[in-house]
């Protein structure tokens, strides 16, 4: 069983830093989710976090760094790169950037690609990364294909006795993963919507974000795959109404015909706030999963904002298994 630990308690950045340097991974707490950090220089370091989560190995990480100081000097920052990076860090954005390879983030961290995600988190995960000294690699902590844990006992849950680790900060503010900008000298492109809402990053880039042809993002970063967060129950989404014996994810006010038959249910933010619904998605998710055997129901919930980092992980969660 993994052993869990406070992050208020004084010795616990002590103990984490010991363990990362042994080159063992550690479960950390983020803004968006608990990530699965591990050395981003240390090939058996990066090796170990691919097992606890049976990950695919042609799928990289994301490098968590202190500060953009520390981002310099493992990537390329275009003048654009450069804005977008002091405008949202620390934050919920990843910037994949042209790789510098002497900067020695390891290429098991980015699957030997020329390019590397960077982010620079919240919080504790970021006091962390200054203690350790160097960047973390860091998935979210769970298994690979389920639902991204927002709090320690979901990591210590799905986890449990493949990690011996885990850092608890309590439940994550924003509760979807980064928002991922492909940087390519001017040309941004959506690679997976997340915390920031892509109007916002337009917005500070003076400019378009470019999304793929079908409108969606598809699977441009190579962990996108469609079936993701995958429940045990079949999720309808867009639910105009309730069938018997289903849980139901609900969103604003607006009652749905047939609420009364659900076996369980929660609204993701009554008062229809989309920030608010994001740091609920998942712990309800995993909740409506186990509540039910007739499937789950999820209210229909506007695609603008971070609306559209939400209904991007509900149809993953209600693709066919592949
Ligand atoms: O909020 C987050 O981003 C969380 C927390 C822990 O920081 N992390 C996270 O990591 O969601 P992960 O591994 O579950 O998702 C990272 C995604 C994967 O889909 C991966 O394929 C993509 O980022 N990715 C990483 N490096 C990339 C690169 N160089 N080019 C394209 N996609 C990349
Ligand atoms: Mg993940």
């Amino acid at each position: 069983m993994a052993r869990i630990l406070q992050v208020q308690d004084p010795e616990t950045i002590r103990v984490a830093v010991e363990a990362l340097r042994r080159g063992e991974p550690v479960a950390m707490p983020t803004e968006t989710v608990y990530g699965l950090a591990a050395d981003a220089t240390h090939p058996a370091a990066i090796t170990a976090i691919y097992e606890a989560k049976g990950r695919p190995r042609f799928n990289p990480l994301i490098a968590h760094v202190s500060d953009i100081e520390m981002a310099r000097a493992h990537a390329l920052f275009s003048p654009l790169a450069e804005r977008l990076a002091q405008a949202f860090w620390p934050g919920p954005l990843t910037l994949v950037l042209p790789l510098k390879t002497d900067g020695g983030i390891h290429e098991l961290a980015t699957a030997g690609l020329a390019t590397v995600g960077l982010r620079v988190p919240q919080g504790f995960a970021r006091t962390l990364i200054s203690a350790f000294g160097r960047p973390l690699a860091a998935p979210s902590a769970n298994r690979s294909g389920r639902i991204s844990p927002t709090s320690a006992g979901h990591v210590a849950e799905d986890l449990k006795d493949r990690i011996d680790l885990v850092l608890d900060g309590g439940p994550c503010k924003v509760g979807v993963e980064s928002t991922i900008i492909a940087v390519d000298g001017d040309k941004l492109t959506l690679l997976r919507p997340g915390g920031v809402p892509v109007e916002a990053i337009e917005e500070a880039a003076h400019g378009k974000v470019r999304r793929n042809e079908s409108g969606e993002t598809g699977i441009i970063a190579p962990g996108m795959m469609r079936s993701h967060y995958a429940p045990e129950a079949k999720l309808r989404l867009n639910a105009v109404d309730v069938r018997p014996g289903e849980a139901l994810l609900q969103f604003g006010a607006e009652p749905l015909s047939g609420e009364e038959q659900a076996s369980w249910a929660r609204n993701l933010s009554p008062a229809g706030d989309l920030r608010e619904a994001a740091s609920n998605l998942f712990s309800f998710l995993k909740q409506a999963d186990g509540n039910t055997k007739a499937g789950i129901a999820v209210a229909p919930i506007p695609l603008e904002g971070l609306g559209e980092a939400i209904n991007d992980r509900l149809s993953r969660a209600a693709a066919p298994r592949d």
